[in-house]
């Protein structure tokens, strides 16, 4: 597949000349107000899920372009499931579209990695996220993490298994776990806490997004709908990121 916008930055556009010199380490996405953007052209829900996975496809081409190292979308949280099947087909099928073609991602070195309960998706979805992240796995230029059928909460529940499990075989001492070993068993264990935290569409929550990764983050709201956050409203962020003193609890 043909893409065009390492050549287009390496060429200076206006888009990355206004860039921060220092970029976040992490950023993470809350891709919110499709349904509002559809609704207001009169369309179906799954026509703005349709736009909105048009602005994400190229959302991660600008961040690997610009050089960020972890880029996360929320896809589909555990609490989706309580919206309509039809609006849930729709979701996963664009998924499925989006899962097959993933070659530019490949071909520009960019890691795969997918949180979340797989187990309740469809199998030949759970199969090709294997794939791509074992294709993957090899590249280090970008980690760009799905989330998908992911809870913030179930997460930590997810690690606190893992270490009640180790306890109880006598591995591991209780009183002896740590913060860094919450840390270790996320499903994020390889990815840096979340420096930039963006949710558009106006509303001012996380959603059960990342809620343990994003302790000291930065947060970036905009009444932007997700569909309409072109790549000159990640540099807004960018660049009100750029600008914020960040004090992780010190003075
Ligand atoms: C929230 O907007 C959006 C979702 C729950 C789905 C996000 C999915 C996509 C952007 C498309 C699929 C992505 C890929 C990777 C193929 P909302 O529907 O809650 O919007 P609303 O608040 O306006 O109703």
């Amino acid at each position: 597949m043909a893409f065009s916008f390492l050549k287009k930055n390496q060429t200076g556009s206006d888009e990355t000349k206004s860039l921060p010199e220092v970029l976040p380490k992490h950023v993470a996405f809350i891709m919110d107000g499709n349904g509002r953007w559809a609704k207001k052209r009169g369309m179906p829900r799954k026509y703005g899920h349709r736009e909105g996975a048009k602005t994400f496809h190229d959302i991660t081409r600008y961040c690997r372009s610009i050089g960020i190292k972890n880029a996360s979308f929320y896809v589909f949280s555990t609490e989706n499931w309580k919206r309509p099947e039809e609006e849930i087909e729709a979701i996963m099928d664009l998924l499925w579209e989006y899962l097959n073609d993933c070659d530019e991602y490949l071909e520009q070195e960019v890691r795969m990695i997918f949180i979340g309960d797989k187990s309740r998706l469809p199998e030949r979805i759970q199969n090709r996220m294997k794939e791509l992240e074992e294709d993957s796995k090899k590249y280090d230029k970008m980690n760009l993490i799905l989330a998908i059928n992911y809870g913030g909460r179930d997460e930590i529940v997810y690690a606190a298994r893992q270490l009640a499990e180790k306890a109880a075989k006598g591995e591991l001492d209780p009183g002896e776990i740590t913060e860094e070993m919450i840390s270790d068993h996320l499903y994020t264990r390889e990815i840096p806490d979340v420096d930039l935290m963006i949710r558009p569409s106006g509303e001012l929550r996380l959603s059960n997004f990342l809620i343990w990764q994003c302790a000291y983050a930065e947060y970036y709201f905009t009444d932007v709908l997700w569909p309409d956050f072109a790549r000159s409203e990640l540099n807004k962020a960018l660049n009100d990121f750029a600008g914020r003193g960040r004090r992780f609890g010190g003075i």
